[in-house]
């Protein structure tokens, strides 16, 4: 028999190059299983060569996916390539979510949502804070530094080995963001609430350099975007100091989010199975 429901299963992507490490069908499958929607995420891995012509056929309607997810190396790319991305992509320029809307493809970035979603739920009251210090000055710098600047966080110290980077992202992002090379690091951690990787040091087992965080204030919390350990060496050395950690896998989680919302009509909901799920499956390929 004819099912009439057939015609609105929605088919969402995640698409990046590679992209078979993503662990984003594993959120979308949990959500897609728990809601009893008949939709479907999956990774499809797209060249940067073929990626505008991918772009072309999601708007013709020739793939059958009415959005997905854009990892990198095509998050430049995708926010170019948009019909109507908005303000928050524009500004980082660069995106992660895509959708289709009347023959538009729209387009926006929710890792800095991911990433205050994720603080507000494992370090309530993070944000009654008026510094904090952004190590790194690469993509996920940005998004963090325009997510915790909204919240309204005054003074944000972005410390870069290369320090024309941060430079450049204060120019970006406004007056309340300081670029300062490596060397302010003791300086700048003084009196801040919040201390955030964003860069690569201490992921897989790499070592990472010794932080003094004793400058913080007593309740500041020190969180990392790396979440492979799920608790890094830098998380390691401010437990061990006394302070607050939040590990990065709910950023993952959480700016998972608004693009089931978009696809798939329902907002889903991060909670400890799904952070479990995710667990798993790092430690199956550890
Ligand atoms: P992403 O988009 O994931 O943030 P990226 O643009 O490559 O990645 O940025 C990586 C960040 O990690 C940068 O801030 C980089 O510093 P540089 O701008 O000087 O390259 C930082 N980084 C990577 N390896 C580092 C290391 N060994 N020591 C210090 N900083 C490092």
């Amino acid at each position: 028999m004819h099912d009439s429901r057939e015609t609105f299963v929605n088919h969402a992507f995640v698409t990046g190059y590679p992209v078979k490490h993503s662990r984003s069908p594993l959120i979308h499958g949990h959500w897609l299983k728990q809601f009893g929607i008949r939709g479907s995420y999956r990774a499809h891995e797209v060249t940067p060569e073929a990626f505008p012509d991918f772009m072309r056929q999601i708007k013709e309607g020739t793939t059958g996916f009415c959005g997905g997810n854009v990892t990198i190396p095509h998050k430049e790319a995708a926010f170019r390539l948009a019909d109507r991305p908005d303000e928050l992509s524009a500004e980082l320029g660069a995106a992660n979510t895509l959708w289709l809307e009347n023959g538009k493809i729209r387009a926006t970035n929710t890792d800095g949502r991911g990433f205050l979603a994720n603080l507000d739920e494992r370090a309530r009251g993070w944000d009654r804070i008026s510094t904090a210090v952004i190590l790194g000055a690469g993509g996920a710098s940005r998004a963090v530094i325009q997510a915790i600047r909204d919240r309204g966080v005054k003074t944000i110290h972005v410390v870069n080995r290369t320090p024309e980077r941060a430079r450049e992202l204060a120019d970006r992002f406004g007056t309340a963001v300081h670029a300062h090379s490596l060397a302010a690091l003791p300086e700048v951690v003084s009196g801040a609430g919040l201390f955030v990787n964003t860069t690569s040091l201490g992921m897989d087992g790499e070592p990472a350099p010794a932080i003094d965080f004793s400058g913080l204030t007593p309740d500041a919390v020190v969180t990392d975007i790396v979440y492979v350990p799920l608790k890094t060496p830098l998380l390691r050395q401010a437990e061990e100091q006394g302070l607050r950690i939040v590990d990065g896998l709910g950023m993952l989680l959480h700016q998972a989010v608004p693009g089931f919302e978009k696809w798939f009509g329902l907002r889903p909901v991060v909670d400890e199975t799904l952070r479990q799920i995710i667990i798993s499956d790092m430690e199956r390929h550890a």
